[in-house]
């Protein structure tokens, strides 16, 4: 209710038209009768769908020139040069229609997909070992280091070593009880963070100059905190150089910028260390260091003491005793770099819509107001909060934080009218399509 409320709202409404793009072109369509698109949208959009064409005639930018494929769209003086990835799906999404053919690195076809029911099909029809575009560069690193790591980690794992640390990881995560035991805890980073805010804003316009940065900081300590059962220390407002917290504060940009580079560079790391895969070795080493340290202390600790009953999630993986010491330590970096900028990104998407809409902040201050009578955060108190909930998922529905998610199909399939072969590499663009 609160959340129809909220798409009721003239203001978010009027957001979301500048934000949205215009509606998908194809309506609403079964498998085989859906609509095809133009190869480009001239007069008006789409013509019906008359009969099923092959991947080789779905729209997409041209030439495909050797072994860059379409990539020459991003390079310097080209139509995508420094643009940013919503804006060139955007782009590309309104020139070709809703599925649209590009070329990689030795001319590899790359489907890029904007109807959700495109996706709907896509993950219905995945297998209990769905295949995705891994981290390939995260696994070189990983695999020419087997003295510390016996597995590529979950994000990185596939088929059957996927489906393994995957049963393992995803029921301690998603127990209710270990859930509701990390509250208190997640409360006493949200009161750092909300003093670290205090402190960082500008004193004369009250205005923070970079929440982004704060924001990852508190991410950062929110997810270590979650993953490792012990605090960090990075929203310490006096940060001293070279402490554990800075160097994981630094391990973060540096992954974030490495990240970035080497999946959409040229795989040059194939063949020497680029500056971009130096970046990740250093991260990764500096993560690998404060995560095994930690996880060391833990094990000693329930060593001496086995009686512990603690609920964290890290007691708890090791009380399981299903991982490896190896394969602990690559499962918290693989939390700890999947939760960070997710969680950084959907903070800072919500606080922004809040922000630019006061009659949602008046309404959800309203709410903070009545239900916390004091400032502790308890689970009671966190059911009551239904409208901050639903602005939460409103703020994932217009800025969804992962912008797409990518699959490789393992049987053919009729995707915007195109026969779509097993083995294609596809993307399901969330955000052009919300
Ligand atoms: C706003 C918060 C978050 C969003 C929107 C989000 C979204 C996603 C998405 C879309 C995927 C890819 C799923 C797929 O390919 O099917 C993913 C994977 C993953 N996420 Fe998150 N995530 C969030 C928070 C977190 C947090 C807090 C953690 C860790 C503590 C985390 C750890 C991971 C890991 C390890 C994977 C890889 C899982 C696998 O390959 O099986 N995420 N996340």
């Amino acid at each position: 209710m609160a959340a129809r409320k909220m798409l009721e709202n003239p203001i978010s409404k009027k957001i979301g038209e500048s934000v949205l793009p215009r509606p998908c072109p194809v309506p609403a369509s079964s498998a085989e009768a859906v609509s095809i698109p133009e190869q480009k949208h001239k007069n008006g959009g789409p013509k019906p769908a008359q009969k099923i064409l092959e991947l080789k005639d779905m729209p997409g930018p041209w030439p495909s020139i050797p072994f860059i494929g379409t990539s020459w769209q991003y390079f310097r003086g080209a139509r995508y040069h420094n643009m940013n990835m919503y804006k060139c799906n955007e782009d590309k999404y309104r020139r070709y229609g809703p599925a649209v053919k590009e070329e990689f690195q030795w001319g590899k076809p790359v489907v890029q997909l904007f109807d959700p029911e495109d996706f709907e099909k896509v993950f219905c029809k995945q297998s209990s070992h769905p295949i995705r575009q891994i981290m390939e560069f995260v696994v070189h690193y990983r695999r020419n280091r087997p003295e510390k790591y016996d597995s590529p980690g979950l994000a990185n794992a596939l088929n059957e070593e996927w489906f393994r640390l995957r049963n393992i990881i995803t029921p301690v995560l998603s127990k209710p009880r270990a859930i509701k035991f990390l509250t208190s805890r997640m409360d006493s980073v949200a009161d750092d963070f909300s003093e670290l805010l205090r402190k960082g804003r500008n004193p004369d316009t009250l205005v923070i100059d970079n929440i982004q940065d704060l924001a990852y900081r508190m991410a950062l300590e929110g997810v270590y905190m979650m993953s490792l059962d012990a605090r960090l220390g990075c929203l310490d407002p006096n940060l001293q150089e070279n402490s554990a917290a800075s160097d994981m504060i630094l391990s973060v940009k540096l992954l974030f910028e490495a990240f970035h580079e080497l999946f959409y560079g040229l795989p040059l790391w194939k063949w020497y260390e680029t500056e971009s895969y130096k970046k990740l070795v250093k991260a990764e080493s500096l993560m690998y260091e404060a995560t095994s340290r930690q996880i060391q202390e833990v094990i000693e600790k329930l060593r001496k003491d086995p009686d512990d009953d603690e609920e964290g999630i890290l007691r708890t993986l090791i009380k399981k005793n299903e991982l490896t010491d190896q394969q602990l330590i690559v499962s918290v970096i693989d939390l700890l770099s999947g939760g960070i900028f997710t969680v950084a990104n959907a903070f800072s998407f919500l606080v922004y819509h809040i922000a630019t809409n006061p009659d949602v902040q008046e309404k959800l201050y309203a709410e903070l107001t009545s239900v916390m009578a004091d400032s502790e955060v308890t689970n009671e108190r966190l059911d009551q909060l239904r409208y901050l909930k639903a602005c939460v998922k409103e703020a994932f529905r217009l800025s969804p934080t992962i912008p797409c998610v990518n699959r490789i199909l393992t049987q053919d399939m009729v995707l915007s009218g195109y026969k779509v072969p097993a083995g294609t590499d596809v993307f399901c663009n969330f955000n052009v399509a919300c």
